[in-house]
């Protein structure tokens, strides 16, 4: 009893604790070493996630779902053409509610970076900054331009302030323990002469002067001042080293991948992002964030880049419907646990890196109390090494790193993925017309289109000798623009009666374009996200009299945008009697957007137009409108929109714009492989899925956009994506240590105590067992197989634990599953079960 009583009151005391913990204010400094909260240096692991990349109603999850998997911060930008939508005007509705966000963080016991800006790439329109602005005379962005620099300054300020309003600092007892200023300017600087080494400089001077009570930090700002921290954004940053000794090694983004529409779509094995993440702290490193821990979903028209995908997935630790993608997230928690084991001796102790062979290395943090830790890294990228360390032999993988907290026990190999793997479906479901409807007496679902009018000749916003830049025109308030002119035939042009059709070539700045004559769409042309430009050459099919010709151009944004501008360049005509006709010097109408989108017809103008209701939909339609009344999908599983057989365009659920969509396939020739050599140094093009598939078929819709109640739409479903199986296997050659309960899983020998465990999402148990096998199986998740080792009982012992549980474990090598079955074999045991 009295053992009961004391735990009871020091549960009570760590919950005051931690109250207190959460309101007073903590002083953040640093020093070479690492960043020192409240006096005591900290190793930190951080998660990028972007606000307006999800819904408020799903931060809450994501944070905690980061938490668990072992961040003790969240990283995130500001995104300034999201808050300040004129000048002055300042917004932070829904998506954008920032204060709201940091309180979520705050709320979960965790720290904030908040990387403010405002320029922020993160392949995000315009990088983040307000078109307006570029369209008030004398800006230049990010550069040492007055007018620029006072709108920054206004903008940080304001930001600034509503933090400091909320007391949302550490210094204030808030979560916000750095913050950035800029972003990544030391790569460009020199493109921006003189001036950009002021700029830069006028930055940081401007950024302290805000007296915000924590640290400032610069990403790849090679020449920071004295007083702010210049950090690494990289694959890997063991190598980094801050532009002063006084400055600790902070790693502010370690990349995965994103996707652009037309390519296949890049991994980065979870092998090697532990690796790098090992060898960084391994190395001294300090502070290390996952860019993006969850990518999330560039909704509506935020996406930049050009061609970057509304998925902004970024194969992270978190899919992008919210789900832990396994095993990547689990085993970077693992990776974390056994790192945080190691957190005194590392930040409290001058380190031995002792070469152990030509490419091993090891290193020893010993510090005064007694505690030592290890690090055991082969970068060999080809060949596993047995080493001895400490006077015991050590299989090191190649291109791993082994986490020994006590200088002796293996608690975590980077190359070992031990943790569970979850296989992902999206489930199929057909659209369901709404009650409301189906009370009306209607059968099935009723799609009703509206028709775009082509063109700019019926209504024409301005007219103009040659060609407006696209972007210069539309200031981005839509994707397109309308560019139209009419071109007469003579009679007695001999392509009429000869059977050949003259050719027509477009030229263009990007980034993409669909042609019509008369009318009739007859071709279209994109670039790429390496080259936004394209050209173009077809057949075209003119009458005898007037022609209309009219291009709708279209664009996505991306940062440098506002210098480099879209649109038409060239159009000619060849093939005539007069050889080649140069029509760019021409008049042109111009119409800027759509009918529909002036209309809103997406939302609240959805009467402003007269919908036709066939009894089936056209298909193959160009600048068609497509709406339909649908039920909300049941259940609580994240919901995708399957697109893969529609056109290029952009949807909408009640008014809120799900993004862009376009089943752009990846060409054929793109190198795919089904499975991903994690060894070696990773580059973008290394582990890539979906050759010739397109880069991405469905579309995120967040839960809470349903309201209770070119292609072929016919055949347009909702997904549910959802985990389906579970599997987890371990083996003697990759002893799982019970990293919860490290005290107990060290045996008296020094060995790992292993275990096999598995879990099943939230809300649902281990409803069968599809396979268990302990002896020598083999095969992968979903397709294991028994070996010649068999135990004839494995099924029933891990239904016995697991059935019915949320979660489970299996002790490895003991009990039921003795060391002693089959001698000789190296043993494993390997489970799938389903979870409902
Ligand atoms: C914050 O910590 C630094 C050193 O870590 C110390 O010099 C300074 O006095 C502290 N400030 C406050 C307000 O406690
Ligand atoms: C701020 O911007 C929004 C969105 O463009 C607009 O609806 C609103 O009228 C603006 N408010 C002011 C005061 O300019
Ligand atoms: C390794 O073994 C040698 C010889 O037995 C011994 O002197 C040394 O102390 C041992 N080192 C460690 C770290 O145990
Ligand atoms: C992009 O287009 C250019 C020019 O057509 C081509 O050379 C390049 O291979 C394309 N890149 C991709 C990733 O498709
Ligand atoms: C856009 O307009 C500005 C001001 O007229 C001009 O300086 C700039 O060159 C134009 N940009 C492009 C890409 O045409
Ligand atoms: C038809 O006439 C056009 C225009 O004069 C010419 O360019 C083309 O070569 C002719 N085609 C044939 C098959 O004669
Ligand atoms: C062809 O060129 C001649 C001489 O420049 C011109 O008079 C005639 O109108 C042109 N024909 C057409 C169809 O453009
Ligand atoms: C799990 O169930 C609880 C209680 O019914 C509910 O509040 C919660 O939203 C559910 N979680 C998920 C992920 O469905
Ligand atoms: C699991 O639950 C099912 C359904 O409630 C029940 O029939 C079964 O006996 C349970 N099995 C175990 C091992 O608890």
């Amino acid at each position: 009893m009295a053992v009961e009583i004391t735990n009871f009151s020091r549960l009570l005391l760590l919950s005051f604790f931690l109250v207190l913990s959460s309101t007073s204010a903590e002083n953040v400094t640093y020093d070479h070493r690492s960043l020192i909260i409240d006096g005591r240096r900290r190793l930190l692991i951080s998660a990028s996630i972007h606000y307006p990349r999800s819904v408020p109603s799903m931060w809450p999850g994501l944070v905690a779902s980061a938490k668990e998997g072992g961040a003790d911060v969240i990283e995130t930008y500001v995104f300034w053409n999201g808050h300040e939508l004129s000048p002055g005007n300042y917004s932070f509705e829904d998506r954008f509610d920032l204060v709201k966000f940091v309180n979520v963080v705050k709320d979960a016991g965790m720290y904030l970076i908040l990387r403010i800006g405002p320029f922020v790439a993160a392949e995000w329109n315009f990088g983040g900054i307000p078109v307006w602005l570029h369209y008030i005379p004398g800006v230049v962005f990010r550069s040492n331009s007055e007018q620029f620099k006072s709108h920054m300054q206004s903008f940080m300020t304001f930001i600034v302030n509503i933090m400091k309003r909320d007391k949302l600092f550490a210094s204030q007892g808030g979560p916000i323990i750095l913050a950035q200023v800029e972003n990544e300017y030391g790569d460009t600087e020199n493109v921006y002469g003189d001036g950009g080494k002021l700029y830069a400089m006028w930055a940081a001077d401007m950024a302290l002067s805000q007296d915000i009570g924590v640290p400032w930090i610069m990403c790849q700002q090679y020449d920071a001042p004295a007083r702010v921290i210049n950090t690494c954004n990289s694959f890997y940053c063991d190598q980094f080293a801050p532009n002063s000794p006084s400055k600790p090694k902070i790693w502010t983004e370690n990349w995965p991948g994103f996707q652009t529409f037309g390519t296949s779509n890049p991994h980065r094995p979870p092998e090697d992002i532990a690796f790098s993440v090992a060898r960084f702290f391994q190395k001294g490193g300090s502070l290390q964030n996952y860019y993006m821990y969850h990518g999330g979903t560039n909704f509506g028209r935020t996406s930049g880049g050009p061609f970057i995908t509304t998925s902004y997935d970024y194969d992270a630790p978190i899919d992008e419907y919210g789900l832990l993608r396994l095993p990547k997230w689990s085993h970077l928690k693992d990776l974390h646990k056994s790192i945080k084991l190691c957190e005194h001796a590392l930040l409290y102790s001058e380190p031995t890196h002792l070469l152990i062979g030509p490419l091993q290395e090891a290193s020893v943090y010993a510090d005064s109390s007694g505690s030592c830790a290890a690090f055991l890294a082969n970068m060999d990228d080809t060949d596993e090494k047995w080493i001895v360390f400490q006077n015991r032999s050590y299989h090191l993988p190649a291109w791993s790193v082994s986490i020994l907290p006590d200088c002796k026990t293996i608690a975590f190999n980077t190359a070992k993925v031990r943790s569970q793997i979850s296989m992902v479906d999206m489930v199929p479901e057909s659209l369901v017309a709404s009650k409301t409807i189906q009370e009306k007496g209607s059968k099935g679902l009723q799609w009703h289109i509206y028709k775009e009018k082509t063109g700019a000749v019926e209504k024409t916003d301005f007219v103009r000798h040659g060609f407006a830049d696209h972007l210069n025109t539309t200031k981005d308030a839509t994707d397109y623009l309308w560019y139209s002119t009419r071109f007469h035939v003579d009679e007695g042009e001999k392509f009429l009666n000869n059977g050949t059709q003259p050719i027509l070539m477009v030229e263009s700045k990007g980034h993409a374009v669909h042609v019509f004559v008369n009318e009739e769409i007859i071709a279209s042309a994109s670039g790429n996200g390496t080259d936004i430009t394209y050209k173009l050459e077809t057949q075209v099919p003119l009458k005898a009299g007037k022609n209309d010709i009219s291009l709708l151009s279209m664009t996505n944004a991306g940062p440098f945008y506002e210098w480099v501008g879209a649109g038409l360049t060239s159009v000619k005509i060849a093939g005539l009697d007069n050889g080649t006709i140069d029509l760019s010097s021409n008049t042109w109408k111009y119409k800027i957007g759509l009918e529909g989108e002036h209309l809103r017809i997406y939302s609240d103008g959805i009467d402003n137009v007269k919908w036709i209701t066939p009894s089936l939909p056209p298909k193959d339609q160009a600048l068609t409108w497509y709406m339909v009344v649908v039920d909300a999908p049941k259940g609580t599983e994240p919901v995708g929109l399957d697109m893969k057989y529609m056109g290029k365009g952009q949807a909408w659920l009640n008014g809120k714009a799900i993004g862009r969509y376009w089943p752009r396939k990846s060409s054929i020739n793109d190198k795919c492989s089904s499975s991903c050599n994690y060894k070696g140094k990773f580059f973008p093009d290394k582990c890539r899925t979906g050759c010739g598939e397109p880069t991405q078929r469905w579309y995120h819709i967040p839960l809470s956009w349903f309201k209770p109640s070119g292609g072929d739409p016919t055949r347009i479903t909702f997904s549910r994506r959802r985990i389906s199986n579970i599997c987890s296997s371990v083996s003697e050659d990759y002893p799982f240590v019970d990293l919860e309960n490290w005290e107990n899983a060290v045996r008296s020998n020094g060995e790992g105590r292993a275990i096999l465990h598995l879990a099943c999402p939230e809300n649902s148990s281990i409803s069968s067992i599809r396979f268990a096998s302990y002896g020598n199986p083999s095969g992968a998740c979903g397709s294991y197989q028994q070996g010649i080792c068999h135990h004839p009982s494995s099924v029933l012992i891990i239904e016995k634990v697991c059935l019915n549980k949320t979660q489970c474990t299996i002790p490895f090598l003991e009990g039921d599953f003795s060391k002693d079955f089959c001698p000789g074999i190296t043993k494993s045991l390997a489970v799938e079960a389903a979870c409902n």
